[in-house]
């Protein structure tokens, strides 16, 4: 019994790991699996890891609203990171740890603050879409 409690905990650790599936992924990976490929190294002008001269203006504009200007994407930032399945709060812990890693000190989001970056996402979303 303990044996087969032990092999699923094993297993569903695993799945969660699995590329593709954005369930509850650490920030880090996300980064690493989506983010690295252009922020790792600047691709595009995409503000570099680490690069706290590049995010301090980004970090200033507060966590809403950069989180939600990312997701929805802006000039050579694809929207979600260009992944599809990307949930605001895998995109979020990503981001989070790009900050962190960047001169900021930011907390995964919240409820109340997952809610408030949706509110600004559909602002901006709605705005975009007017400009068209
Ligand atoms: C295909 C390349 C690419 C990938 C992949 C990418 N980014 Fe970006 N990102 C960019 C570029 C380029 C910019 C700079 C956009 C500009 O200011 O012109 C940017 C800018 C940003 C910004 C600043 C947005 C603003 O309001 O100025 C955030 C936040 C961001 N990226 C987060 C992320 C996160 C988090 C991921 C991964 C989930 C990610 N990016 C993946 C290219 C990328």
């Amino acid at each position: 019994m303990m044996n087969f409690k032990k092999q699923t905990y094993i297993l569903a650790v695993a799945l969660l790991g699995a590329p593709g599936l954005a369930l509850a992924q650490s920030g880090e990976s996300t980064y690493k699996q989506v983010c690295a490929a252009c922020h790792g190294a600047g691709v595009l002008n995409a503000p570099k890891f680490g690069d706290k001269a590049k995010w301090a203006p980004l970090i200033a504009e507060g966590q809403v609203t950069l989180t939600a200007h990312g997701y929805v994407g802006v000039r050579g930032m694809p929207a979600k990171g260009g992944n599809p399945n990307l949930s605001i709060e895998g995109f979020a812990d990503a981001l989070v740890y790009m900050v962190n890693n960047s001169g900021g000190n930011w907390k995964s989001p919240d409820v109340k603050t997952i809610a408030a970056i949706n509110k600004e996402v559909e602002a901006r979303k709605a705005g975009l879409n007017k400009k068209q």
